[in-house]
């Protein structure tokens, strides 16, 4: 998703309390950034923030951190929270690429990672873009906790396909998985529908999910 550019973005943002300015400077210090010691869950392109508002507000014994790369996407999150009647406060969004999230986040700090209708990125040569490529999922396994997550959805089947690939190539092991979660009962309990999930499930496309949890459950880790 790319909005066209929008001037009063930067500024916005750069006002917005729930907007991480310096999101290095968090590094190793989330917890004290929310002001509670509890899990810390982060969605990767977030997109317009359907998605995690919904959580946040769903589930305040959590932390959310919405990552997306474009300001003026990210904008319309923000104003999306502001419209909110009871804003959620364990929320906090960072206008980032994600192949930088290691200088965001110190190892083990993060509970569950969601990449949700990530790009598709569909050119060979531009396969390590993608969010769900052996690169970021070594990158996903440094920064989760020993028992640490990912879920990925996608109405992608060639996405799909190479996100399991690529996890299983990078050590990973699948948990859970289905190639229609909307016709799965047990993986579509509490099922949180992202903006793009509407909009393909609407067309009739099936979505494709898989939960995929660390095997490294080693020596030193933080739990
Ligand atoms: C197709 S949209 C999906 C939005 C939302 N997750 C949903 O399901 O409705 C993908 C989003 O990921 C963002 N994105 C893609 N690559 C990214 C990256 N490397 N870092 C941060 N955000 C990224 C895009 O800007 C876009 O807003």
């Amino acid at each position: 998703m790319r909005l066209r550019n929008i001037p009063r973005a930067e500024s916005v943002l750069g006002a917005h309390d729930k907007v991480i300015q310096d999101a290095a400077a968090c590094r190793g210090n989330w917890r004290q950034v929310f002001a509670v010691s509890q899990p810390i869950h982060i969605e990767i392109g977030m997109g317009k923030g359907q998605f995690l508002l919904a959580l946040a507000r769903k589930n305040p014994g959590i932390s959310y951190v919405g990552i997306e790369r474009y300001s003026s996407v990210l904008l319309r999150a923000a104003e999306r929270y502001e419209a909110e009647e009871e804003k959620p406060q364990n929320l906090r969004f960072i206008c980032m690429d994600a192949s930088k999230i290691e200088e965001v986040f110190a190892q083990g700090e993060v509970d569950r990672i969601y990449l949700n209708f990530s790009d598709p990125w569909p050119k060979k040569r531009h396969a390590g873009r993608r969010l769900t490529s052996a690169g970021f999922w070594q990158k996903y396994d440094r920064i989760l906790a020993v028992e640490g997550t990912v879920e990925f959805k996608t109405d992608n089947r060639e996405l799909f396909e190479f996100s399991l690939e690529q996890a299983r190539e990078t050590g990973w092991k699948l948990r859970a998985c289905t190639w229609d979660l909307h016709g799965d009962a047990e993986m579509n309990r509490g099922n949180v529908m992202t903006e793009y999930e509407e909009k393909f499930s609407a067309l009739g496309h099936p979505i494709h999910k898989l939960i995929a949890e660390r095997t490294d459950k080693g020596n030193g880790r933080p739990a």
